[in-house]
């Protein structure tokens, strides 16, 4: 730790000539640092999938103070019926994404009732009562709690998808819930929605009930039925409204049958299908930390998008794929990890992995609550995952690129075309403890396009241009974000950019995210358990020229 913190004194001489230094700082050069070459290799020919602009989705529960998991309770008041809509950093949060899509749903979404006007009955928020599904009594949405949480989303400019109660009127029947969609209070509150001009994104059906279900299940036949109801009833009630809604099901586990069937069987109705992912395991898991570090542990999720990917290709519903719902470690995750720097490695591996797979959106359990809040549930600060999201948010763009490294397995390589700028971004994630990796980039040279200096506006990509590691961007710089861990504790709450402890200001602002500017003849170097977002904005792809 003495080089640490000699670097850190020739820092502060140098601060006001070099910003890289900081960057060198962050990486905390350790004396048993093994520093080893690699090569990114990207296919610049064309795109292989088209992520949404608005790819990044988070997600907003109902699950009550009293909802506790292994004898810790995660949830304070973070609930859809609870959580603090005037708290500053909170709506700063959601306004830096501009837009940020945010899906409200959840276990006990199936078991709301949402308060109808003029109805005298009280309603009232959920009770424990071990003796029913979930663990709690029927919960009831009162409108003025709606009233307040759509202009709270208008004015942070959220998007918003609503999970809609698809067990009303069913009877649960040793484990499956039967008989058709009780529709009719949820008709009471698109009706109201729609009345009040809260515009949604979309409707979603249902909670956790496809394949063996999660607490109980729906047989897909049924589900195609109230999807196709649920798309009756938007359709009838936002005749001559518009935007129009899409609608969204199951929001559930794949299950390669039971999504064939319902996506056959749904092909004028559904937009979008979702499925949810807790790939680690439960909250209480001791290893949570090693399967995150573990990419053949990370790899073993790509053969779910690849077969849903594959079922969309040969089925005729027009029907895109998203994740709407994914906390990586069920049952409110796992305190220090799961809201910890750590989770970087998970979260931005799967936005790259499931962006490679075609999927058009990724919703986050949760923008808060639970052990995996984005931000924290007390004091609504960012954790390390919010700065993760909001920098892929800004860099990444729609055109995902075929990216492969060779080198080593502990480097996870992404790249897209940039957003809103020219060139692309590389997303570099080290899993390594001791290994800093020097990255070269190598190029399928035909499909560079190569931009002429005599003043003519338009492209010319040339077959056999060649760039030199020096020739890269030409005399230029590129962009890079080194994300890295505080005091390089991986179970810190506290991201590094740059060397940098990001935090929100006096004002409860969220910090500006400022890069480092890297000769581009250099390699990228990737600090140890780092991640590296590099924009290099001289490098245009024919991918990303059209
Ligand atoms: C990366 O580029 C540098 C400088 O151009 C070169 O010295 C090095 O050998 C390259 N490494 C690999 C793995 O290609
Ligand atoms: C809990 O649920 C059971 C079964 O529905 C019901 O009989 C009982 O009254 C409920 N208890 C409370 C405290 O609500
Ligand atoms: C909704 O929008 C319509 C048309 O713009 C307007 O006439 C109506 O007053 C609005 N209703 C509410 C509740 O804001
Ligand atoms: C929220 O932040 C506070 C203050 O930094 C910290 O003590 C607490 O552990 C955090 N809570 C969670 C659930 O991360
Ligand atoms: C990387 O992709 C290139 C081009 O598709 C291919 O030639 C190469 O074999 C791939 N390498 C690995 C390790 O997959
Ligand atoms: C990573 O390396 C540091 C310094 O060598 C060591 O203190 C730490 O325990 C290591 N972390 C893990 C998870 O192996
Ligand atoms: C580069 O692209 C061309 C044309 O698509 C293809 O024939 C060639 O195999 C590619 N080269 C590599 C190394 O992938
Ligand atoms: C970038 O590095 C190259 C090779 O070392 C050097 O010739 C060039 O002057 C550098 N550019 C800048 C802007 O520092």
């Amino acid at each position: 730790m003495g080089q640490f913190n000699f670097q850190k004194g020739v820092c502060i001489l140098v601060l006001f000539i070099s910003l890289r230094c900081n960057m060198l700082d962050a990486s905390g050069a350790d004396d048993d640092e093994v520093v080893i070459q690699g090569r990114v290799f990207i296919d610049g020919r064309s795109a292989i999938a088209k992520i949404d602009s608005d790819f990044v989705c988070a997600t907003m529960d109902w699950w009550p103070p009293e909802k506790c998991d292994y004898g810790t309770c995660s949830w304070g008041h973070a609930s859809l019926l609870n959580v603090d809509l005037n708290n500053k950093i909170f709506q700063n949060a959601i306004k830096a994404f501009s837009p940020l899509k945010i899906r409200l749903g959840g276990t006990l979404q199936d078991k709301v009732v949402y308060q109808t006007e003029n109805n005298p009955k009280p309603c009232v928020g959920f009770t424990k009562n071990t003796s029913v599904l979930f663990g709690f009594n029927d919960g009831c949405l009162p409108l003025s709690r709606w009233d307040q949480l759509s202009n709270f989303f208008r004015d942070t400019g959220a998007e918003i998808i609503f999970g809609l109660n698809a067990l009303a009127g069913k009877t649960v029947v040793s484990g499956s819930a039967v008989g058709p969609w009780d529709s009719a209070n949820a008709e009471s509150l698109i009706r109201y929605t729609v009345k009040k001009n809260y515009t949604m994104y979309a409707w979603e059906l249902g909670n956790e009930l496809s394949g063996s279900g999660v607490g109980t299940k729906v047989a897909a036949s049924q589900y195609a039925f109230d999807t196709m109801t649920l798309k009756n009833i938007v359709q009838e009630i936002y005749e001559g409204v518009e935007p129009k809604p899409r609608i969204i099901a199951p929001g559930g586990f794949f299950d390669a049958n039971w999504f064939k069937e319902f996506i056959d069987k749904t092909p004028e109705t559904l937009d979008i299908i979702t499925h949810h992912i807790y790939n680690l395991g439960p909250g209480v898991d001791q290893h949570l930390v090693e399967k995150i570090l573990d990419p053949s542990y990370l790899d073993g999720e790509a053969d779910t998008f690849k077969q849903l990917q594959n079922i969309l290709k040969t089925s005729i519903t027009s029907a895109s794929a998203w994740v709407g719902e994914a906390g990586g470690a069920y049952n409110s995750g796992h305190n220090l990890v799961t809201n910890a720097f750590v989770f970087s490695f998970w979260y931005l591996d799967q936005l790259g992995m499931s962006s490679v797979y075609n999927t058009k959106t990724y919703c986050r359990q949760t923008l808060i609550g639970g052990n995996y809040g984005l931000l924290n549930t007390t004091t609504f600060e960012p954790n390390p995952d919010y700065y993760s999201a909001l920098l892929w948010h800004r860099l990444m763009g729609r055109k995902v690129l075929s990216t492969n490294f060779t080198g080593t397995k502990k480097i996870r390589a992404y790249a897209h075309c940039a957003k809103e700028s020219k060139g692309i971004t590389l997303l570099l994630i080290n899993l390594d403890n001791t290994t800093r990796v020097e990255v070269n980039l190598s190029l399928n040279n035909t499909w560079i396009v190569h931009k002429l200096k005599s003043g003519h506006h338009h492209h010319h990509w040339r077959k056999g241009y060649r760039p030199r590691g020096s020739m890269i961007g030409g005399i230029n710089s590129r962009e890079e974000y080194h994300l890295t861990a505080k005091n390089r504790n991986l179970h810190s709450q506290v991201m590094m950019l740059n060397g940098n402890e990001l935090t929100v200001d006096a004002n409860d602002a969220i910090p500006p995210l400022e890069p480092v500017h890297v000769n581009s003849s250099e390699p990228i170097s990737v600090a140890p358990y780092s991640i590296v977002f590099a924009h290099l904005p001289h490098l245009t792809l024919y991918a990303c020229s059209n």
